[in-house]
């Protein structure tokens, strides 16, 4: 890929927004940013710390008190709070509330948004989350909103959760958490969950990852013509 191109994944928890920029990625040699992983970074601090995540003095609070980095090894991303990679203690369910709640504050989006447009200037990245196409990058090259339906969302993060050996996951608590959070990431008033104007459309619901993969390959060859 030779001039600076910027890809944006938006959608909802369990769409399979991270294993598509990874993919798409590591197909056009460019760097991949999971924003979810800064926002679950910021959440792991605050419930390590005993902060209410909900309550955005808090949340101001936090944000004062820690420095949130992301760093590349090659092209695995780390996130550091104060120094210390925090990145294989993100993905705990706890975590995953505590980071759709600490993500509701102003304070803590811009404290985000700093930092992913500061590396978004550099060089060519795809990012995924859940505001990039709206907020983050309204000028990027390419918006992809990704979707599958909620049900499709649980048994994928089910079977997900399973592999990572918890064996007392089950289907009907795996969808109430993610409809949970689908209705505060999409109501909430800053930046929501939200498919940009000018953003294309996929629903994996009946997809294969590689059927995806290939939907988004060809949008990119699209703009790359263009
Ligand atoms: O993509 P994820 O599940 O790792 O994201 C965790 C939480 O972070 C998600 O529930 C909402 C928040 N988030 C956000 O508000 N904006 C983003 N761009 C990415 C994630």
């Amino acid at each position: 890929m030779q001039r600076k191109i910027l890809i944006a994944i938006d959608g909802p928890s369990g769409a399979g927004k991270s294993t598509l920029a990874k993919a798409i990625a590591e197909k056009l040699d460019i760097m991949h940013l999971d924003t979810g992983a800064l926002f679950r970074a910021l959440g792991y601090a605050a419930l390590k710390k005993g902060f209410d995540t909900r309550n955005s003095e808090q949340a101001t609070k936090l944000v004062k008190e820690i420095e949130l980095d992301v760093k590349f090894e090659g092209k695995s991303q780390k996130v550091l709070i104060d120094g210390r990679d925090v990145t294989p203690y993100i993905r705990t369910e706890d975590v995953s509330i505590a980071a759709s709640n600490i993500s509701v504050h102003s304070i803590v989006r811009d404290y985000v948004l700093l930092q992913e447009r500061q590396l978004a200037e550099k060089e060519s990245f795809v990012l995924d989350g859940r505001d990039i196409g709206t907020v983050v990058l309204p000028n990027a090259d390419l918006k992809v909103f990704l979707t599958a339906t909620p049900q499709v969302r649980a048994e994928r993060r089910l079977l997900d959760l399973i592999n990572a050996g918890d064996q007392n996951a089950e289907y009907e608590q795996v969808l109430r958490d993610i409809k949970k959070r689908d209705d505060q990431d999409s109501n909430r008033q800053t930046a929501p969950t939200r498919m940009a104007d000018d953003a294309f459309l996929i629903d994996s619901s009946n997809l294969t990852i590689e059927e995806t993969i290939a939907q988004m390959l060809a949008l990119v060859e699209q703009i790359c013509r263009e």
